[in-house]
């Protein structure tokens, strides 16, 4: 019988999150008699003890709250960097789990949490996950909570940007986050009328991003907003990262994916400020003043969305029903409308990409928006 329970939160922040330990912590405590405790900080916590008691007082009123109670990381168990020296502290993680002789661990995370908490499946610990970050990147899951709420930010944020374009007949250029997905610029980009959206599943020419601003120009529309992922990529970028992906997945030896995955690296910490590089060739190719704006992490702070606010109860209270009937070793996944355990191993290490085709990209297209291709 399940009785005591632990929780955090890791990776980037992101609305909803307080709502979904509220959601966890109450039922557990109200409607099956689990007591639960907070892990501070990430995997962090749990390796330096560092708890956060989690009695009705401190679940209360925190439903609205953005950013999460409970402090968070991106730390990993297995290379966790303590006194500036990198040690694989999963030892330490099991010791704390079993000092508190928790009867299992709740994580709320993103596709790196997906990772880490396999690796703690793997040592023994029963733990259950909730799909959580902005990038709605998740595999196996249709949506993350979080999403929703980013998206509002950046739609009102692409609103906002229309009227001072269309007033000095400017080209706007929109950073959205994403990572490496682009479902935030898809969605954002098509819900405030861009008129081109870039985004990583769909490689793009600057010469066709020009060309559809020229366009407009001889229409007599004298803006335009053109909403960029951050890991968009041009053609050229497109391939060099496919070649180094390829070297990485055709590496003889372990020194050999290391050096290919040390690139790959290096070039994604090269293309942060991308966007730069974009508004300036565009102002360049169209004779158009232009200008740059990057959301950055205005999309992740504040308050959930009702929407947000409503999936991270459902799956928060749904996690805590599965862990008093004993199930564990999975993320609680939303499928078709409803909630879906589905087992750590068939998430982690996985992405869910915007694919090319998708009816979005297509609904996109079809009222004149381009994508650069
Ligand atoms: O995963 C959420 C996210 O906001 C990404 O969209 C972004 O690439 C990244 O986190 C930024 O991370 P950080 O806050 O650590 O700079």
């Amino acid at each position: 019988m399940v009785q005591y329970v632990g929780i955090l939160t890791s990776g980037g922040d992101c609305p909803g999150l307080n709502a979904a330990i509220r959601a966890v912590g109450k039922a557990c405590l109200e409607a099956y008699d689990i007591r639960i405790i907070g892990f501070q900080n990430g995997f962090r916590g749990l390796v330096q003890n560092q708890t956060l008691e989690l009695d009705r007082k401190a679940l209360s009123g925190i439903l609205t709250d953005g950013g999460t109670i409970l402090g968070t990381s991106r730390d990993k168990p297995h290379r966790m960097s303590i006194g500036g020296r990198v040690h694989d502290m999963t030892d330490a993680v099991v010791d704390t789990y079993r000092r508190h002789h928790l009867d299992a661990l709740v994580c709320l995370g993103g596709g790196g949490t997906q990772k880490n908490a396999l690796r703690l499946k793997k040592a023994g610990l029963s733990i259950i996950t909730l799909p959580k970050t902005i990038d709605n990147d998740i595999a196996k899951t249709d949506v993350t909570f979080g999403f929703n709420t980013a998206v509002g930010i950046a739609t009102e944020a692409i609103d906002r940007l229309h009227s001072t374009a269309t007033s000095h007949d400017r080209i706007i250029v929109v950073e959205v986050m994403g990572h490496r997905a682009g479902w935030l610029a898809l969605q954002a980009g098509t819900a405030g009328g861009a008129d081109v959206i870039l985004i990583p599943e769909i490689p793009y020419h600057i010469e066709r991003v020009a060309q559809t601003i020229r366009e407009r120009t001889r229409q007599g529309k004298h803006f335009s907003i053109v909403v960029v992922a951050e890991g968009a990529l041009s053609l050229s970028d497109a391939e060099k990262v496919e070649e180094l992906v390829h070297q990485k997945r055709e590496a003889k030896d372990r020194e050999e994916k290391e050096k290919a995955s040390a690139k790959l690296e290096k070039f994604h910490k090269e293309h942060v400020g991308h966007t730069i590089h974009l508004t300036q060739e565009l102002e360049r190719l169209t004779g158009q003043e232009s200008r740059l704006t990057i959301l950055g992490h205005l999309q992740r702070g504040g308050t959930p969305s009702a929407t947000d606010r409503v999936l991270a109860t459902w799956l928060g209270t749904r996690c805590a029903q599965l862990l008093r009937e004993g199930h564990d070793g999975f993320m609680l996944a939303v499928q078709d409308q409803e909630l879906r355990p589905v087992p750590l191993e068939e998430v982690a290490g996985k992405k869910k990409l915007v694919s090319p085709d998708h009816p979005l990209v297509e609904a996109a297209r079809l009222v004149g928006t381009s994508f650069g291709d």
